[in-house]
């Protein structure tokens, strides 16, 4: 993508080596965020692309799905359900667990924050092993809504992540190697 709004995006993507742990490249998207135009940018981006595509619900993955979700929903006219890690919500939910490099995680959300018919995109910062999203959409789909497509600012592709989506698109603004 030659959009120069990519490059300045990628640019302000600060790579910590060894966060948190050793052999991890840690993508920081906050030196993103110091820049509001750049910040600006990076949601006009996906609203751009979601837009007029009759979306009801965002939901947005802990943490970082948390910072970008919300204003993408707000521009276009769609609900923002946070998809959360265990026992944080205070109501109802239903929990998906899903397979880290060392044990497991779990995501939860509200019974009765999405319902059958609904068309969502997940949101997240980075995608990975694609662990998080797989669970994200499996908990969509069991509260009967249909995933149009799985939104990230980066995606580490050698990890080949994307092959866990059940074969839904995944739109990403740049890639880390
Ligand atoms: C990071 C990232 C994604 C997830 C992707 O979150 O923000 O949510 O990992 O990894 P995956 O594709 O291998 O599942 P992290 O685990 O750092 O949790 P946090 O957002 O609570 O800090």
């Amino acid at each position: 993508n030659d959009d120069p709004r990519i490059h300045d995006i990628k640019s302000k993507i600060r790579v910590v080596p060894n966060f948190p742990k050793p052999g991890i490249m840690f993508q920081d998207i906050t030196t993103l965020l110091l820049d509001p135009k750049t910040f600006k940018n990076t949601v006009d981006l996906f609203v751009e692309r979601y837009k007029n595509k009759n979306i009801s619900v965002v939901a947005g993955i802990e943490a970082r799905g948390f910072i970008f979700g919300p204003p993408i929903a707000l521009a276009i006219g769609a609900k923002f359900v946070p998809l959360r890690k265990p026992r944080k919500l205070p109501g109802e939910v239903i929990s998906e667990e899903y397979t880290l490099e060392y044990g497991r995680d779990c995501l939860e959300m509200h019974i009765g924050a999405v319902e059958p018919d609904e068309r969502a995109l997940v949101v997240d910062d980075l995608i990975a092993t694609g662990g998080t999203l797989c669970a994200a959409m499996n908990l969509l789909e069991r509260a009967g809504a249909e995933v149009v497509e799985c939104a990230c600012l980066i995606e580490l592709p050698d990890l080949k992540g994307r092959d866990r989506l059940k074969g839904k698109p995944l739109y990403v603004l740049v890639e880390s190697h």
